[in-house]
């Protein structure tokens, strides 16, 4: 299959539409990657992120089908099919991976008793694959804004989130927390959110005027993602048990000085990570409401260390990465790593004059454990997921 590389994914998905199922879609939903600016692996301990949304995106041409039969297209996946009935759509043992998260969509919605038909769906995209830029919750949410379309229902954006989340969980094997589908929900131009993962409360938060968002793919893959991640998780549950409350979000000062030094060397590390990354997230909020670039730049390094020392979730390609960028930026913003760990990308907030030479030290300084360059985005933070037509 020829594939147009000039085409937005909003033309490739409805293109792919027409082709495999010979009429035009007549509903097309989008739904947005994220990256998070600091607060990490703090969703699932109920404490804060700051994540936004970013200008890629999954986008869904739909049709509905007069039976209860869903046919997908990947249009991006070598033009990839997956076919299943909405009754059956729990049963994803012997489905690819990209065909569980819609299966799972499907089951979560029909089970939260939302009407849910039969339906054409092709898909495509431009979000970084195994990036760590969440293309998952962009798929999970692009599906579920189509589902709506075809079948007329409404639904809240924390409720979609909720979903995808589950879809997650439950029908992709990852414990994740609410952090990328609540990102790629409620994204608002030009801002960052200040996500409470307990409340799910959101405070949009302004990018300091004249700084680019760079998100620079180190192409090391995440290996071990899903065991590591369930991991930490794991450990992150045990502080909280070891210290009496329900998540590491309610971990206080005088609690924290009086017991933290009764917990096991390493979760009290996976603790001091979350802790003091929460409250960074905070702290972030208003150095980025001031325009305090040289504040924002010593959060975000504090937060690489943190989840270098005391989480372990960095690599040392990764560590190199973020500290050659975060050395050409200087004084005037940071860098660090994005995502949930052992790969991915390293985010930097730096004045839009700095790219040119950024990404100039990022070509001459980093290659990857197996040599390759880095690739650099320059984005922009986009609106949440929604129905486009
Ligand atoms: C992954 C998970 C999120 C979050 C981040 C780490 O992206 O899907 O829920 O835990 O890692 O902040």
């Amino acid at each position: 299959m020829t594939v147009d590389l000039q085409a937005t994914p909003h033309e490739r998905a409805a293109q792919g539409f027409l082709r495999a199922f010979g009429t035009p879609a007549q509903r097309v939903a989008r739904a947005p990657a994220r990256v998070n600016l600091i607060g990490e692996h703090t969703d699932y301990n109920e404490g804060f992120a700051m994540p936004c949304a970013i200008d890629r995106d999954t986008v869904v041409a739909a049709a509905p089908r007069d039976d209860d039969v869903v046919e997908v297209l990947a249009c991006d996946i070598d033009g990839a099919t997956g076919r299943f009935r909405v009754g059956d759509a729990a049963d994803v043992g012997g489905s690819p991976q990209w065909l569980r998260y819609v299966q799972g969509m499907v089951a979560v919605l029909k089970e939260q008793g939302r009407a849910v038909g039969g339906a054409q769906l092709a898909i495509a995209g431009n979000v970084p694959q195994g990036a760590g830029l969440s293309s998952s919750a962009s798929l999970e949410l692009a599906v579920g804004h189509a589902l709506a379309a075809l079948n007329g229902w409404q639904i809240t954006p924390e409720a979609m989130a909720l979903a995808g989340q589950w879809a997650e969980n439950v029908f992709a094997g990852c414990q994740c927390g609410v952090l990328d589908q609540m990102s790629s929900a409620l994204g608002v131009d030009g801002h960052a959110l200040l996500l409470d993962c307990r409340s799910l409360d959101v405070r949009p938060i302004p990018l300091p005027a004249g700084t680019a968002v760079l998100v620079i793919d180190s192409k090391i893959q995440r290996g071990l993602v899903d065991s590591e991640y369930n991991l930490r998780r794991q450990q992150c549950e045990a502080a909280a048990s070891g210290l009496g409350v329900k998540a590491l979000r309610d971990v206080d000062d005088s609690l924290w000085s009086r017991r933290g030094g009764s917990l096991d060397l390493v979760v009290r590390r996976r603790a001091r990570h979350i802790i003091s990354d929460s409250r960074r997230c905070e702290l972030l909020a208003v150095a980025m409401e001031q325009g305090d670039l040289q504040e924002i730049g010593r959060l975000m390094r504090e937060s690489h260390w943190s989840m270098r020392d005391d989480f372990e979730i960095t690599v040392p390609a990764i560590d190199a990465l973020a500290a050659l960028v975060q050395d050409v930026i200087g004084d005037a913003g940071g860098a660090r790593m994005t995502g949930g760990g052992f790969g991915g990308c390293v985010i930097a907030l730096a004045p839009r004059d700095t790219v040119d030479e950024i990404r100039a030290a990022v070509v001459r300084g980093y290659r990857s454990p197996d040599g390759r360059e880095a690739e650099v985005h320059v984005c922009s933070a986009s609106g949440g997921a929604g129905v486009l037509a």
